[in-house]
């Protein structure tokens, strides 16, 4: 058994920055990644990161109070308002922190850090690197880590969680994929930072890495899931391959414009236009094209052609380089095709504002946890910021709860024996799939769970298309039991990896369709054409999921309220 105090599984940057900080606490940490930490999904992050800086024309006044507030009400209410207090009042020290360590930030004339508009914000506060900000961010905490000799183990697909008789974690138990071996990793404190689950739906900005299997992992622990029924959709995302176009685009003055060549987020949000939150625009977005006013019933145009070459190559560079590659369309000459696809996941592991779970010993920070700073719609941009805040708090919570324990752990027997069951328990899965013989096609499963989930848990929702993507998913779900693979190959099987976690995906899938139908409203990303309005008097509640073997157990939560009462939602 390898053992580490801290073992923070997930390389992409709430990890990294729990890793970080858990390291400077004086603790021997490791990181478990899928992929190699600068391949994680967090580099996929483009547009920014919100702080508020203050630092160009028009955010003078701005303050961590405004950012505090934007968020709220880009929530609809639902985000915990200590959460949002926290992200924003530490928003500027962590945009340094990163400065400081050598992050490439686009520059103002003056040389300060630069800052865009974006959705939902009241004053332009998403500080930027062009349209990379994702990437040099993960390079810069990267580095950090391998200046601290921080041991990484890549390639490596969590399966089950060590939860001891005594209560509480211990450890986990990967696939090694480079050999398919299994590998328990014994710790005094486990911090998942996984990200999120897109590939449960069949349109999503996310990388094939976003699986949201490691959700399942801690559910079956008994780490309860919270309000998995808000999914993000970003408005824009390339016709056909579904790859994000930034909101940055449409925050350095991009358009979209109908068939009809209308600026249609007049008739949605006035003021706001195109900088509406997100789930605004996706949902003007999908009316425009369900009423006839698309191209092809499939999208809308994103025009960038009055910003000029100059501005999209020095701001939007990789979009343009994209739209190139992707569509064939070079955005200085031609408007973009964009939809909208599942971008992110506001629910997820329910966790404190310094990423404790229900489990002692397991914490998660980032967009597999659901804290809840985002309530039932993010604002761009505060998604990095969330990295890095909670991923910096979840890893000082780790030393802290290590620093507590007696004899400085004291807990070797319940952990021998937590990792014992726990690799039984994987054993068992491995075995009974390369041992199998013929049964369900697993690639065929997917793909049904994936379609019904973007065909009926969409941007629009009601009753009867979720009863039926509930059906379905309770269908796939007994047939997921007799999958096989075909190659019994144990090097790079990435069949066997995916295998693996195909029923956990069905059952992240079941806690959205099931908790999506009980919720009788329509609140930011959850818009229900049968229950059009907000319902505060009943539903300003977080829906906290349980797993039974029977399927989630619902029960409800009061949403954190500090400053801020409900109010209507205009922009
Ligand atoms: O549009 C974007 O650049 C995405 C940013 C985010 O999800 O925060």
């Amino acid at each position: 058994m390898i053992y580490h105090q801290v073992l923070v599984v997930g390389g992409g940057l709430a990890g990294l920055r729990a890793a970080i900080e858990a390291a400077d606490s004086g603790l021997d940490v490791a990181v478990i990644s899928r992929v190699h930490p600068v391949r994680s999904h967090s580099g996929a992050a483009q547009g920014g990161i919100n702080a508020a800086l203050g630092n160009v024309e028009g955010s003078r006044d701005d303050s961590w109070e405004k950012h505090a507030f934007d968020t709220v009400k880009g929530s609809d209410y639902l985000a915990d308002q200590d959460a949002a207090e926290i992200l924003a009042r530490e928003a500027p020290e962590r945009v340094y922190e990163a400065e400081h360590w050598g992050c490439p930030f686009s520059r103002t004339d003056e040389g300060k850090i630069a800052q865009r508009p974006f959705g939902g914000a009241g004053y332009p506060r998403c500080c930027y690197a062009a349209d990379r900000t994702g990437h040099v961010l993960l390079h810069t905490y990267f580095e950090q880590t391998v200046k601290r000799g921080l041991k990484v183990y890549e390639e490596r697909q969590v399966l089950e969680l060590a939860r001891g008789d005594d209560g509480a974690c211990h450890g986990v138990v990967c696939l090694n994929l480079v050999n398919g071996s299994l590998e328990a990793f014994g710790a005094s404190a486990v911090v998942f930072a996984t990200g999120g689950f897109g590939r449960i739906y069949a349109r999503s900005t996310n990388a094939l890495i976003n699986t949201g299997g490691p959700l399942a992992v801690a559910f079956w622990a008994g780490v309860p899931l919270k309000d998995m029924e808000f999914v993000q959709f970003h408005p824009t995302s390339l016709w056909g391959t579904n790859i994000l176009i930034t909101e940055g685009a449409r925050g350095e003055g991009g358009y979209l414009l109908n068939s009809r060549g209308e600026r249609f987020m007049a008739a949605y949000a006035p003021k706001a236009m195109e900088l509406a939150p997100r789930d605004i625009v996706s949902r003007a977005i999908e009316t425009e094209v369900l009423e006839g006013r698309g191209f092809e019933n499939a999208y809308v145009h994103l025009d960038l052609r009055h910003l000029g070459a100059k501005k999209i190559l020095e701001r939007l560079p990789s979009i343009r380089e994209i739209a190139m590659d992707f569509a064939g369309i070079d955005p200085i000459v031609k408007p973009i095709p964009v939809q909208p696809a599942q971008h992110y996941a506001m629910g997820g592991i329910d966790t404190d504002v310094d990423g404790a779970t229900a489990l002692p010993g397991f914490f998660a920070a980032g967009e597999c946890a659901c804290v809840s700073v985002h309530g039932a719609n993010r604002l761009g941009g505060n998604s990095l910021m969330e990295t890095i805040v909670f991923g910096r708090r979840a890893g000082a919570a780790a030393a802290r709860y290590v620093g507590g324990l007696e004899n400085g752990d004291g807990r070797g027997r319940a952990r021998a024996a937590a990792l014992r069951a726990a690799m039984l328990r994987a054993e068992g899965r491995v075995f009974n799939l390369l041992a199998g013989e013929g049964g369900e096609d697993p690639a065929a499963l997917r793909k049904a769970m994936a379609v019904a989930m973007s065909d009926k848990l969409g941007i629009f929702r009601s009753e009867g298309p979720m009863r039926e993507a509930a059906a379905t998913l309770a269908e796939l779900k007994q047939r997921a039991q007799r999958v096989c693979v075909r190659s019994r190959e144990r090097r790079y099987n990435l069949e066997l990896a995916t295998v693996l976690e195909l029923g956990g995906m069905i059952e992240v899938a079941e806690t959205i369709a099931l908790g999506a139908l009980a919720r009788r409203e329509s609140r930011g990303s959850h818009a229900r054409t049968d229950f059009k309005e907000r319902d505060d008097r009943n539903w300003l509640k977080h829906t906290v999921a349980h797993w039974t073997p029977e399927g989630p157990r619902f029960d409800y939560t009061p949403v954190r309220i500090t400053r801020w009462q409900p109010e209507a939602r205009r922009y």
